[in-house]
């Protein structure tokens, strides 16, 4: 479970966000939405604990992460997975040692076990054959996969997706949409996608948030959303023109 409670944030006196209160239950998938620059990436932070809020809680797994100790927060951290827009593989290694990596570096994995691992993570993303090519070579596409693969080596319990498809073409955004959904039913994951896409705000998450002017508005749903009559429908069919 995640949750935040009446949260605020400034950079440089400037209010990004105000007296965010929200509440994620274990196993839900949600996506953030909102204008550019209005503070989504600034809550997947927060999660992390790589912000510490000016006021108001955040609770991981019930736990305020900015209080408890910095051994913890790195114990909490291995919990949580993370895919960026860029996917962030590293260039000078190969796709397995991509995967490879979060396993040897923060969990010390022995590595007659890493392999094992490694194969399973490709398999779940689909890109099983793939590990000893070279990150470069791969699609757009591809690279999502192996940074989810990678996100998911340490078998996180919660996943947070900055703009997952952003960038992707149709085809290959619907089928990194699935596999988020999937990964969510399958490992049973709490899931934040954020978005600007119509299509996986429609097709991943179970509630849809928007952050407007530093609050965050109650919540729509993925049935409703483009008839609404109110600042999510006007923000989702604005988006479709
Ligand atoms: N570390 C930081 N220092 C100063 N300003 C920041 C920092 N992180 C984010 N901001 C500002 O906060 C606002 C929200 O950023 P962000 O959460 O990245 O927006 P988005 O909704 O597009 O993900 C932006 O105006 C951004 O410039
Ligand atoms: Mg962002």
């Amino acid at each position: 479970m995640i949750e935040l409670r009446n949260v605020s944030k400034s950079f440089d006196g400037r209010q990004i966000l105000k007296n965010v209160n929200l509440t994620i239950p274990t196993g839900e998938r949600i996506a953030i939405i909102g204008a550019s620059g209005c503070g989504k990436s600034t809550m997947l932070r927060l999660i992390m604990g790589l912000h510490k809020p000016d006021s108001g809680e955040v609770l991981v797994f019930g736990e305020n992460i900015h209080q408890v100790s910095k051994a913890r927060l790195l114990e909490i951290r291995l919990k949580i997975g993370i895919l960026f827009q860029s996917a962030a593989l590293f260039d000078s290694m190969n796709v397995a040692e991509n995967v490879a990596f979060p396993l040897i570096e923060n969990f010390h994995m022995p590595a007659h076990k890493v392999a094992t691992v490694v194969a399973k993570k490709l398999e779940l993303v689909e890109m099983t054959g793939f590990d000893k090519n070279d990150p470069a070579d791969l699609s757009g596409g591809q690279r999502k996969r192996i940074g989810l693969a990678r996100a998911l080596s340490g078998d996180p319990e919660i996943m947070l997706y900055d703009e997952p498809t952003t960038g992707l073409d149709p085809i290959l955004s619907t089928n990194i949409e699935d596999l988020i959904v999937r990964l969510s039913r399958q490992l049973k994951v709490t899931s934040i996608v954020v978005t600007h896409q119509i299509s996986t705000i429609l097709r991943t998450a179970d509630k849809i948030y928007m952050v407007n002017q530093g609050t965050l508005l109650p919540p729509e749903s993925p049935d409703t959303i483009m008839t609404a009559d109110s600042i999510y429908g006007e923000f989702v069919r604005g988006g479709l023109s």
